[in-house]
């Protein structure tokens, strides 16, 4: 089925200016870009967006690292889109994740390993609804 996805990435690749390059790879897999925007993110917004890792050792970090500069955040669409980006990123920690993939070429470490993406349909729809509203996003 078409599918909509959330995508960001996250400011340790809009630091080294590889925000197309990270396109690329989503738009060769098959994913359309419908919506996307270029933001810096508060804290409050970072602690809310990820507020289901709270309790975990490294959240202080994460809400560090993803407000210590610009992000791009993409709406994605295409066939089986949420498995799709997930394949296409790789793995969380980019010792472990697959040639070819986003975080195996361009992340720094599993802090900063340059792209999230919704990880199921739910979590899909609440991630977009946070940073999107229906205007903005055009197939
Ligand atoms: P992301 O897919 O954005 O979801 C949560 C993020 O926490 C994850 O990618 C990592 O960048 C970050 N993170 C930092 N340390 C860890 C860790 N030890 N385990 C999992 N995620 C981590």
């Amino acid at each position: 089925a078409i599918e909509r996805t959330f995508s960001m990435i996250k400011p340790d690749a809009t630091r080294r200016n590889i925000t197309g390059k990270i396109v690329d790879r989503l738009e060769s897999a098959g994913l359309k870009v419908v919506a996307q925007k270029r933001i810096l993110i508060t804290k409050a917004q970072a602690e809310a967006f990820y507020g289901v890792h709270r309790e975990r050792p490294f959240f202080g970090e994460l809400v560090e690292t993803m407000t210590s500069g610009p992000v791009v955040v993409q709406v994605l669409e295409g066939e089986g889109a949420i498995l799709k980006n997930r394949e296409v990123m790789g793995a969380t920690n980019p010792a472990q994740a697959a040639e070819g993939t986003i975080r195996k070429d361009f992340a720094v470490s599993i802090g900063e390993n340059s792209v999230h993406g919704s990880d199921a349909a739910e979590t899909a729809k609440a991630e977009i609804a946070f940073f999107f509203s229906d205007i903005e996003i055009t197939g």
